[in-house]
């Protein structure tokens, strides 16, 4: 192995073109292929941005040709060369014209074989992927994903900041505070059997910061959920994180719209339409079965209880005395690609959702076979192909049941589960929607209480204001999200800020008035000191990094993520600690039972 010596490289791979032909350079990276063909040797050096191709023959130095003849995969070399056209050009790589003509080599490190290839689409396991993720990242998709992510945030820290936003850091280490979701804990030393929270979310640090008089903020900030793991979802995550004074909904809105417009402008070249298209959360639930509608495609949830209300068929009347509904969706010219099979395949996606069974009509020229008409008179079925728009080669798929919240899952889900399997969107589309008007609070049956859907310092409508004790269920908040192709981006809320209503949102969670001291009272009691108005937002970084980058996972864009388990597999932890550890903790710890 040898030292750099004097030699410094000059040029990224991807800073080098044809019209350089001629000039000396010296490039640095990995050995990515390397072609031995006897009297030419051909490498492709890998660097951070890109290939280039590295030449020796003849012309080279005969000690730096015995060299070439050692370079393997992976190995990290730096080359002094000059740039010259290639004979035959490679059109799949941007440098695939020239090539680097080598009078110097240096092999800076030697390398194993990898545990496996450094290449795109390599298809290896996950796990294994994870354990080398720094082999991993040299994969150049996976390696751009976290340098558009860099950039991502480049722009977030301009954008805002050409906005009169400051970025400020809140505390990591938090205290632990009731509500949301559960909270990662961290023991005190000086503190025996106390703790810190790691947090959820800077949200209390940047209300009082709007309380501080900063009047804008915005942070790129770490968060903490022990949750179970999704694809879009980590125990860690980042927000980008902003709250903003003296504003209502449509300000945070419209402020949001221009850094999304700016990021897909600067890193996709695509144009994004502002402002944004607006639906209800009520509106969402009835046309999309979801509060985070993908709106590439239509196949919206039809009410088809008026249809089958007085109908023979238990399971549906059922349902619907029981207060309930039966609602239906229609696959449109799909009755001759859905099978009975692939119809029962859908019957099990509802059923993860609760739903008891899978209703369907299948139309086709010369037949239609349904499970459900056989107990309805022709009126009843014309009825519901007329109310859900449905005819020749359609697909009715309906669920019933006695609780709505099922129905809508179900066949939101089901929704998407068609659009999938037969293609029913465009890939490349990006439908951006608010989904504004959430309901306050719902009621948590397990809890037996009810809870916040946003936080517990989101702002009731203000025609709401008056029922917040009266009919918690009925109230509507100031929040919204930001949707993305069906997926919840972001979301956020107009703040309360006047004491007396925080109390009484607190007293509807349940909260005693001691409780309420204890773990909130610095909070109500700042608000008693002055409070301009605001509200804010928090997107999901990693969702925004993995839909502008297309891909299926949040772990794509995050340089070490954890898998199922909330383990990080590269250096293994969460881990054991050493009992001296404990000790200073005046931590025992009990066997699981
Ligand atoms: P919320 O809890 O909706 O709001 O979070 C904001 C956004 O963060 C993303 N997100 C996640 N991303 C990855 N993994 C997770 N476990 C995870 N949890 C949430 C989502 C979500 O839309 N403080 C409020 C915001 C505010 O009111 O200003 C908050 O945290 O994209
Ligand atoms: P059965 O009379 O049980 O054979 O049911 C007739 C059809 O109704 C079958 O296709 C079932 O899958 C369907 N079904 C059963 N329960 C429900 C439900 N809750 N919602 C919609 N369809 C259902």
């Amino acid at each position: 192995m040898e030292t750099m010596g004097n030699m410094r490289r000059t040029h990224y791979s991807a800073a080098l073109n044809e019209t350089m032909a001629g000039q000396q350079v010296v490039v640095a990276g990995y050995i990515a292929k390397a072609r031995d063909l006897g009297a030419v040797i051909f490498c492709d050096l890998r660097d951070t941005k890109g290939i280039i191709q590295l030449n020796f023959n003849d012309e080279c130095p005969r000690e730096t040709f015995e060299k070439a003849k050692s370079l393997r995969t992976e190995y990290v070399v730096m080359a002094k060369g000059t740039v010259a056209l290639r004979e035959s050009a490679n059109e799949h790589i941007a440098t695939g014209k020239i090539e680097v003509k080598v009078q110097e080599l240096k092999i800076l490190s030697e390398a194993r074989t990898t545990p496996f290839e450094i290449k795109d689409d390599v298809n290896v396991k996950d796990e294994l992927r994870l354990k080398y993720r720094y082999l991993d990242l040299r994969r150049s998709t996976a390696h751009d994903a976290l340098v558009v992510r860099h950039r991502l945030a480049k722009i977030a820290r301009d954008y805002f900041d050409e906005n009169d936003f400051v970025e400020i850091e809140t505390p990591v280490l938090v205290k632990s505070t009731p509500e949301g979701a559960r909270d990662y804990i961290v023991p005190s030393r000086v503190q025996p059997g106390r703790f810190f929270a790691l947090p959820q979310s800077p949200q209390l640090y940047k209300q009082l910061l709007m309380l501080s008089g900063y009047d804008r903020y915005m942070q790129i900030a770490r968060c903490f959920r022990d949750e179970d793991l999704r694809a879009d979802r980590q125990p860690e995550f980042t927000q980008i994180d902003i709250e903003m004074a003296y504003v209502d909904e449509i300000d945070i809105q419209t402020m949001n719209e221009g850094f999304i417009k700016r990021a897909f402008k600067e890193v996709l070249d695509v144009d994004v339409p502002t402002p944004f298209a607006r639906m209800t959360y009520k509106q969402a639930m009835e046309e999309y079965g979801v509060d985070k509608p993908d709106t590439r495609f239509e196949m919206k949830l039809c009410d088809i209880s008026d249809c089958v209300k007085n109908s023979g068929f238990s399971v549906f009347t059922n349902a619907i005395n029981a207060g309930g509904s039966v609602r239906c969706i229609v696959a449109k010219d799909l009755a001759d690609k859905m099978s009975r099979k692939e119809i029962d395949k859908l019957a099990d996606v509802v059923k993860t959702y609760g739903a008891k069974g899978l209703a369907y009509t299948r139309i086709t020229e010369e037949s239609t076979t349904s499970s459900f008409e056989k107990f309805l008179t022709e009126e009843e079925i014309q009825a519901i192909r007329q109310k859900a728009n449905a005819g020749t080669n359609d697909v009715i798929l309906a669920v019933a049941d006695a609780e709505n919240s099922v129905v809508f899952a179900a066949l939101g889900a089901l929704r998407l589960a068609v659009a999938k399997k037969y293609n029913l969107f465009d890939p490349d589309a990006f439908n951006f929607l608010w989904v504004t008007d959430f309901p306050l609070f719902e009621f948590d049956k397990e809890e037996n209480r009810y809870v916040a859907v946003h936080h517990p310092f989101t702002m009731p409508k203000e025609e709401d204001i008056d029922k917040v004790e009266t009919d918690p269920g009925a109230c509507r908040a100031k929040a919204y999200d930001m949707v993305l192709n069906g997926v919840e981006l972001g979301g956020g809320s107009i703040r309360i800020s006047n004491p007396e209503l925080q109390q009484k949102m607190f007293r509807v969670l349940g909260f005693t008035e001691e409780r309420m001291q204890n773990s909130f009272g610095f909070l109500i009691e700042a608000y008693k000191y002055g409070a301009p108005p605001h509200g804010g937002m928090a997107y999901g970084f990693d969702r925004l990094c993995m839909l502008m980058g297309k891909k299926d996972s949040i772990r794509d864009v995050i340089a070490f993520p954890k898998v199922q388990n909330a383990s990080e597999l590269m250096t293994g932890c969460p881990d054991v600690v050493e009992q001296k550890q404990l000790d200073e903790l005046y931590i025992d710890l009990i066997e699981k039972k």
